[in-house]
């Protein structure tokens, strides 16, 4: 049996480059590199190096490898790959992980098990933020979606990792791991088929994923789902023979501020072909991704709960199919709501929102005061902001602020979008409170517009990661495939507290 991932050992040491015992060294480097760094290479490398960067051979743009000459018999490591950084002012968070997926790929792909990562490269980063992203990103690399084939030559993975810096740095080494391996959780998730992950498979992969010390889980089944009424969610799961799912996680440490709890919601549709809203052929493969939201929510949680951090917080996914069935919702159905607001679907095959709703109204239930949904909710946000931001939405400001600069302090691109008043008459129905499909215009705010009904009165953001959850491309620091996009965001929200909202 293939995997799909491996957790390398991971420790950090203060040792010498040429003491770590291991079979590759990587070397970040900056493009403004200083030339007494690169002499210090050239002693050891027999000048390849500075040959190296003076020929253009290798310009240490961002994520660029060179593999110089064996070093010398001094030291222990048979192989060195340097990266490139690319200007020292850019290198962040983002940059400083794609540097550690590249090069640990990198590794990986010449089958080199045990590696060091020479911390040399200061980058604009704190050393514990540093460490952390550079464990994170080693881990992540240790990734293979290659589980579903018969014959798979790519089934190699790094052992051991040691991270070669100052001292103190061996918690964030560990918190970076266990991002990475929560990232990578996910990403196994997100990339399974639909037959491989119906509503009850994904209910309990979800439910084993989180059961790490502190996280309660309770499956709300479809007589428990129909006792509190949520019928857009039972209205979107007729269209199956799968049933329905409630996923509800619960982190409450001891000593956490009873007052403040963040709610995590994600969209967990396992499989969307739009319904008798039916979507093109062409394409549909893809929408198995469209559990990425709730995939998402579950492993922010858990690192959230490894962590300990000192907040209460929980994670709800509403989990179905969206398919066309004898049973199915048909255009112009009227669905009533958990909350008691009448929908008139007027396309089934925007049914994101309409678990959604539900699940957001469940989360006030529960005492939620801060709310953050994620979900591949619309191809609008695509056509908005690309493949590369995620789209942010919410109310009041302080809290979508807060949860921008969680973003930009994780490395993950996001970018608030509107959601004035005027948008609303779009979500006008004849005979219902609200249609769930307002048309052309602005269909990622509408979408959001719609969430907001439900939301209650509290802070809530949305984030809109349909164009960011799948990578439709491979790249040196992303495989073709799951993304794992906002968890990381989410849990350096969790990190940062709740802002005064
Ligand atoms: N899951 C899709 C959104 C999506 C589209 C995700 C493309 C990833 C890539 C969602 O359920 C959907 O179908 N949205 C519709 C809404 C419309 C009918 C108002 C859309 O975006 O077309
Ligand atoms: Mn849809
Ligand atoms: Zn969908």
């Amino acid at each position: 049996m293939h995997v799909s991932y491996e957790v390398p050992r991971l420790s950090v040491s203060s040792a010498a480059l040429g003491a770590a015992d291991v079979d590759l060294i990587i070397i970040p480097i900056a493009q403004d590199h200083t030339a007494s760094a690169v002499g210090a290479y050239d002693s050891v490398f027999g000048g390849d190096l500075g040959s190296a960067l003076e020929r253009g051979e290798f310009r240490a743009k961002a994520c660029e490898i060179y593999v110089p000459r064996t070093p010398g018999k001094d030291w222990r490591a048979t192989r060195v790959v340097f990266i490139g950084g690319g200007p020292r002012a850019e290198i962040d968070a983002e940059r400083m992980r794609r540097m550690a997926v590249t090069a640990a790929q990198a590794a990986r792909c010449q089958r080199h098990s045990r590696l060091a990562w020479a911390d040399v490269e200061p980058g604009t980063l704190s050393t514990t933020a540093r460490v952390e992203l550079i464990a994170e990103g080693v881990t992540f690399a240790n990734f293979d979606n290659g589980v579903h084939k018969s014959k798979n030559d790519r089934q190699f993975f790094i052992k051991q990792a040691i991270i070669l810096t100052g001292p103190d740095a061996a918690a964030a080494a560990a918190t970076g791991r266990a991002t990475g391996e929560s990232i990578n959780a996910a990403r196994v998730l997100i990339n399974e088929p639909g037959n491989f992950l119906t509503p009850r498979m994904l209910a309990e992969r979800a439910q084993n994923l989180a059961s790490v010390p502190g996280i309660t889980a309770e499956v709300l089944d479809e007589r428990a789902i129909e006792s509190l009424g949520m019928g857009m969610l039972l209205g979107v799961a007729r269209g199956s023979v799968e049933p329905p799912r409630l996923l509800v996680l619960r982190y409450e440490p001891a000593g956490a501020p009873a007052g403040q709890t963040l709610a995590l919601v994600g969209k967990g549709v396992t499989f969307d072909t739009g319904g008798i809203s039916l979507k093109p052929a062409d394409g549909m493969e893809r929408m198995k991704d469209d559990m990425a939201g709730g995939a998402t929510v579950v492993a922010a949680l858990r690192s959230i709960a490894l962590q300990k951090l000192p907040l209460r917080a929980m994670a709800i996914v509403p989990m179905t199919e969206n398919m066309p069935g004898g049973k199915a919702i048909k255009p112009g159905d009227i669905l009533r709501a958990a909350s008691g607001l009448t929908v008139e679907v007027n396309n089934t095959d925007a049914e994101g929102r309409l678990i959604l709703g539900d699940a957001l109204w469940y989360a006030r239930q529960l005492g939620a005061t801060h709310v953050i949904d994620v979900a591949t909710l619309t191809g609008a946000v695509v056509v908005a902001l690309g493949k590369t931001t995620t789209g942010l939405f919410g109310t009041p400001e302080p809290w979508v602020t807060h949860i921008r600069n969680a973003a930009a302090q994780a490395g993950e691109k996001v970018w608030p979008l509107p959601l004035f008043e005027e948008y609303r008459e779009q979500l006008k129905s004849e005979i219902a409170d609200m249609v769930n499909s307002p048309g052309r215009p602005a269909g990622s705010i509408t979408a959001a517009m719609f969430l907001k009904e439900f939301a209650g009165d509290g802070a809530w953001a949305h984030l809109d990661i349909a164009g960011t959850a799948w990578a439709e491309e491979s790249k040196p620091w992303q495989p073709k495939g799951a993304t794992g996009t906002m968890i990381r965001t989410l849990i350096d929200v969790a990190r940062s507290g709740f802002p005064g909202v």
